[in-house]
């Protein structure tokens, strides 16, 4: 199959057009995907795909089991309504309420700086974004790159944080991060808490990120509280500088996949609520961060 690729920004990212993956995904296809992906610092937006659910998940197995795939808990104990009703490995994000006045995916979803999962023992590695319905204007989602946000710092700050391990909590995003806490006491279980490096190597590529955010880590290990908020301001405030931003414009169907092991992101919400925004996600389970 023919296609063209393009640079999204200087640094990252790859644009796909031209490539019908509902006409057939193959092994070879795939790894053709997939390292274009990687080339691209793990962010790839794939134009124009109209998929079935089932080809969306066959599809994102090829980057590595799904949550839901196992029959493990859900990413978080509240999030099952916000799942698909025939695919459990299908998360769902909308504004919009269906006719019995449930749901049709988590609204608000990701609205502060965030690395998928990322309070899971084995958090999220690519997450695989399908805009089945986006408003005209607004509802973009922005990435940070954590790969060159890492090698930009000096060498000293980089000794600094090299043996620092940061504790990340969903509860940190489900008391201060959503507008309106949709959230029960269910989402407070242990479950939901992980401890991982400040600084992580992708395997494939030997390439190290800074792995912290805003949306779900709560503070340094070893540190008193005033250092490790200092540090972890410091962190998002170099994190997210222009110059490791790209900014995605939705386009109905546009199927985006971004690594969530070397890039954070932000989903803007600036559009009303009669601006309908609809959005299903395959979310593959990652390695434990190192
Ligand atoms: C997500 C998320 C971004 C968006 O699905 O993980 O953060 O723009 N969504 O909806
Ligand atoms: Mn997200």
């Amino acid at each position: 199959m023919a296609f063209n690729v393009k640079a999204l920004a200087p640094g990252f990212g790859a644009e796909v057009s031209g490539l019908e993956l509902r006409e057939g995904m193959d092994d070879g296809l795939a790894q053709t995907l997939i390292s274009i992906w990687r080339d691209a610092g793990g962010l790839m937006v794939i134009h124009d795909q109209q998929l079935s659910s089932e080809q969306h998940i066959s599809l994102s197995r090829y980057f590595g089991p799904l949550f839901g795939d196992l029959g493990e808990q859900p990413l978080q104990d509240t999030v099952s309504q916000y799942i698909h009703p025939d695919y459990p490995e299908i998360y769902r994000v909308s504004n919009q309420v269906d006719n019995n006045g449930q749901p049709r995916g988590r609204k608000g979803a990701g609205t502060y700086w965030h690395s998928d999962v990322s309070f899971r023992e084995y958090p999220a590695q690519a997450s695989i974004l399908l805009g089945k319905q986006v408003p005209e204007t607004g509802g973009d989602t922005i990435f940070a790159d954590q790969a060159r946000a890492y090698e930009a710092l000096s060498d000293a700050m980089k000794k600094l944080i090299a043996p620092l391990y940061a504790w990340h909590d969903f509860e940190i995003a489900a008391r201060t991060q959503y507008a309106k806490p949709v959230v029960v006491e269910d989402d407070m279980s242990g479950t939901n808490r992980a401890r991982h490096p400040v600084v992580r190597t992708k395997l494939e590529t030997g390439r190290k990120s800074i792995y912290v955010n805003p949306g779900f880590t709560s503070h340094i290990e070893g540190m008193h509280a005033e250092e490790s908020n200092a540090l972890l301001d410091y962190m998002q405030k170099h994190c997210t500088q222009p110059q490791f931003l790209y900014r995605h414009r939705w386009r109905k169907d546009d199927l985006v996949v971004w690594d969530n092991r070397s890039l954070m992101h932000y989903a803007v919400m600036d559009y009303p609520d009669d601006a309908p925004r609809y959005m299903e996600r395959c979310t593959v389970i990652g390695e434990r961060p190192q």
